[in-house]
């Protein structure tokens, strides 16, 4: 049984393998370790920002893929904003089939995983890997940050069902924190979506989505 919110009636990741799901949906869909390379590029620093920060399974691969695939001396800015954080116990319980595969960073991450109170939490995981948690409404939120961002993983719980955080304030400030060339994905391929990130400035393509789901959105900001 995966973890699942009753008040929005979605889960928090797929119940059929929530890892492949992420390699998938955000990882493959932001083309990513291949962005990351090229730490002579301005890419010294490479800076994901998440909706949606959950269970944290996917800020856990963008870890891991990252050590095992960046260049020396990149590092790793991880920005995920979250209205209702999971307490320690339910985030580990949610990762339970996952910890060998993360080699100790669920331990590590859960060590310092703050108190549930609005604001900006820091957490130093490594010389390399910062994970910024953003522990308010992604809507107020994002027009508090000034950090430019290489790519977006957009993780709400379904459109239909939390419509409010795939509002047109949150495309309206991806646009301004994205570097140019920025990157998208999201499991979703509802037609509002699609058109609000098209009507802030990314080239929005529908590609096959994970498992039984059959389109899913990327994109790039021109
Ligand atoms: C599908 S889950 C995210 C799964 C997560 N990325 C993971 O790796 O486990 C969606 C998350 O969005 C959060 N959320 C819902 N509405 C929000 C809002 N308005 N602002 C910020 N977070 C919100 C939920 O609490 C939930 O944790």
């Amino acid at each position: 049984m995966v973890l699942k919110s009753v008040q929005f009636d979605d889960v928090y990741f797929s119940a059929e393998d929530g890892l492949a799901e992420t390699h998938h949906v955000f990882l493959k869909g932001n083309d990513l370790p291949a962005r990351w390379q090229g730490a002579g590029e301005g890419k010294a620093r490479f800076v994901v920002a998440e909706t949606g920060f959950g269970t944290g399974l996917n800020f856990l691969a963008t870890w891991k893929l990252f050590e095992e695939t960046a260049e020396a001396g990149q590092a790793l800015d991880f920005i995920s904003f979250e209205k209702f954080p999971l307490s320690v116990a339910e985030i580990g319980e949610a990762l339970l089939p996952w910890m060998d595969e993360f080699e100790g960073r669920v331990e590590a991450m859960l060590a310092l995983y703050p108190l549930r109170v609005p604001g900006f939490h820091r957490l130093v995981l490594s010389e390399r890997v910062t994970l910024t948690l953003v522990f308010d409404d992604v809507n107020e939120a994002m027009a508090q940050v000034e950090r430019k961002v290489d790519c977006w993983f957009l993780d709400g719980f379904k459109p239909a069902s939390n419509p409010g955080m795939w509002s047109e304030a949150v495309f309206v400030q991806m646009a301004r924190l994205s570097k140019k060339g920025a990157r998208f994905a999201t499991f979703t391929s509802a037609g509002f979506v699609k058109r609000g990130l098209r009507e802030v400035g990314f080239d929005v393509r529908k590609v096959p989505g994970f498992g039984s789901k059959w389109a899913m959105l990327v994109g790039v900001k021109e």
